[in-house]
């Protein structure tokens, strides 16, 4: 039985590290020092704030650096690392800043935001009402004036910016202005781009006028599958006080190694990486165009975030051309989205994105079979196995 399942992970990791090239937006890679420590000592032990547990001196010292470097990289007055993921994340937030009957605003899944935080979901459970921002499909982005106006009229307790498919910043800093005038928390789900705002290359929420910043931190951001809560002085207060017992017990320690080592790295490399990976996206976007693909809002240079979007008009065409793609060793998902955070963090750069369009073209506008394309995607996946922007 043991054999069964080194094997598979063995046959797992040939396939889709050694053989695909992965366009899934919400995946990133970790160096070998970060993903080394997921399997340290600290993968085994607890500590408490209450020091409830004896030796953890050293356990307590990791967490408190990895928050000092998350809050020098996100310009934070708090920064919590607990989060076990970004959905406990957004469940914290929810859970501390309304009570049942409150209304929150956030972006709808019908317009690419996230169904965590919708409908039956996280605010069905709290007993919140959940409504959505105005938001042009044209631009891909929230339309500020109608939700000036939805905001002074609906008057929600939470206005939560950030979305799963997320091509530009958000207007924030417009809107946030309008939330306090009915005292509205803002926060900011940045799950998908907290990378590219670590590196500088995005919005920073926080500098305009959201009081927290939350999310995963494995997507554009490349440290260990987690959640992460940066905050004002005044929210960071009320969420270190409601991690533990409420959402949070044991945090990961090993997670939290990583994740600490991970923000080191993004310190040092963060914005070289951001930059390329924003670059290749606008690559990615531009070569698929001109083969025909569906790539969304051309006349705004396609995106500014490390997601591209194809618009096959929902998941039934999506899937079809996902299955294809997957058929050529060409990993995305059914929306069609496509992100190049991992294949950026391995080293490709615009000519290997022309690349991947080409391959693209081939399965699904030549309808080349898709086990013709795969051995050359596989070939150049292959090229492309050492991490960059990290230490060693
Ligand atoms: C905007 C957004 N928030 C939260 C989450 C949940 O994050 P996690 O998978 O880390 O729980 C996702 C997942 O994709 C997401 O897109």
């Amino acid at each position: 039985m043991m054999n069964e399942v080194l094997d598979l992970v063995r046959r797992h990791e040939q396939w889709r590290v050694r053989g695909c090239i992965n366009l899934i937006p919400s995946e990133n890679v970790m160096s070998p020092e970060v993903r080394s420590l997921l399997s340290s000592d600290l993968g085994h032990r607890y500590t408490s704030r209450e020091e409830f547990y004896m030796g953890t001196r050293l356990t307590d010292e990791i967490e408190e650096y990895g928050e000092k470097l998350a809050k020098d990289v996100f310009r934070s007055d708090t920064a919590d690392l607990r989060p076990l993921s970004g959905h406990i994340a957004d469940m914290i937030i929810l859970a501390n800043f309304t009570k049942p009957k409150d209304t929150i605003l956030c972006v709808s899944p019908d317009d690419g935001g996230y169904p965590g935080i919708w409908g039956q979901a996280l605010p069905g459970y709290l007993r919140l009402r959940t409504i959505g921002f105005p938001f042009s499909k044209e631009m891909m982005n929230v339309k500020t004036g109608e939700a000036a106006d939805l905001i002074m009229k609906e008057k929600p307790k939470l206005v939560i910016f950030g979305a799963s498919l997320i091509l530009f910043p958000h207007p924030v800093e417009e809107l946030a202005k309008v939330a306090r005038e009915v005292d509205a928390h803002v926060g900011y789900d940045g799950s998908h781009v907290l990378g590219l705002i670590a590196g500088g290359e995005f919005q920073n929420p926080l500098q305009e006028g959201a009081s927290a910043l939350f999310g995963s931190t494995h997507k554009s951001f490349f440290g260990p599958q987690g959640g992460i809560i940066l905050a004002d002085k005044e929210h960071g207060e009320v969420v270190r006080r409601g991690v533990y017992p409420a959402f949070v017990d044991n945090a990961h320690w090993n997670r939290i190694a990583a994740l600490s080592l991970a923000l080191a790295e993004m310190k040092e490399y963060g914005k070289r990486y951001a930059t390329q990976v924003v670059r290749n996206a606008q690559a990615l976007a531009k070569a698929l165009a001109e083969y025909g693909f569906p790539a969304t809002c051309p006349n705004l240079g396609y995106t500014k975030s490390h997601q591209v979007f194809l618009d096959y008009g929902g998941y039934k065409q999506g899937r079809i051309i996902a299955r294809k793609l997957e058929g050529a060793n060409i990993i995305a998902d059914c929306g069609v989205r496509l992100g190049v955070c991992e294949t950026t963090r391995k080293g490709m750069k615009e000519n290997e994105m022309e690349r991947i369009a080409e391959f693209m073209k081939r399965v699904i506008v030549d309808r080349e079979a898709p086990d013709q394309v795969k051995e050359d995607a596989a070939k150049l996946a292959g090229e492309y196995q050492e991490i960059e922007y990290c230490f060693s």
